[in-house]
């Protein structure tokens, strides 16, 4: 069994995607806790309605990676069995970078969703910088974290058409409907153990 942790800063529709999943699907996943960097990140209602503990770590204030900060995160993970011995962590639309420490602490146990085929369009406003490049295909895609920004291991990749009248708002509804799909089952993927990565590479079997 897994303990899961989500991490989230506003509207949690992939923790929800996930919570419902887990619920629904039978995965060998307890959902632990869902941890907010912000009060008013509408996630924590929905997490509180489908029955999972919240916690909000505030971050007010703090701008780039800070172990001072990932400490206290730590710290709430650990209270709730949420180790790196039998955790996930899942960041959710959490718009903060780890440091460095985190990272190590938790390595192979932290995963990520992006929402443009990586390595293309890292960072922030992925849907914009894809239709102002003007490419013919997008999508999203689940990683695990490393220490970079969106440059760890690949564990699933969905690909979604860019229409010529799209807007960033148009396209990123669609990709949001396949981050729905795969964050899940990139979730039961590891909590089943058949997530193995070699290098940069995941093999899945
Ligand atoms: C998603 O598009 C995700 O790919 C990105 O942030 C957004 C979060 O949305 N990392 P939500 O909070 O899961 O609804």
């Amino acid at each position: 069994m897994i303990n899961l942790a989500i991490l989230i800063s506003g509207r949690g529709s992939n923790m929800e995607a996930i919570l419902r999943a887990v619920k629904k699907k039978k995965m060998p996943v307890r959902p632990v806790i869902v941890i907010a960097n912000k009060s008013d990140a509408k996630g924590l209602q929905i997490a509180k309605k489908l029955g999972v503990k919240t916690a909000i770590v505030e971050s007010v204030g703090l701008k780039g990676r800070s172990w001072e900060y990932d400490k206290k995160l730590s710290a709430v993970l650990e209270e709730n069995n949420v180790t790196p011995k039998n955790g996930l962590i899942c960041l959710a639309g959490f718009m903060r970078i780890m440091s460095p420490e985190f990272i190590k602490r938790y390595k192979g146990r932290i995963i990520n969703i992006h929402p443009a085929i990586l390595p293309s369009f890292p960072g922030l406003h992925s849907q914009r910088q894809a239709v102002d490049h003007g490419v013919k295909y997008s999508g999203c895609t689940v990683h695990f974290v490393d220490e970079g920004v969106d440059t760890g291991p690949i564990i699933l990749q969905a690909i979604v058409k860019v229409k010529d009248d799209d807007t960033e708002e148009s396209l990123s509804k669609r990709i949001l409907k396949q981050e729905h799909r795969i964050y899940p089952k990139a979730v039961r993927l590891f909590a089943e153990g058949k997530i193995k990565v070699k290098g940069r590479k995941t093999i899945i079997s």
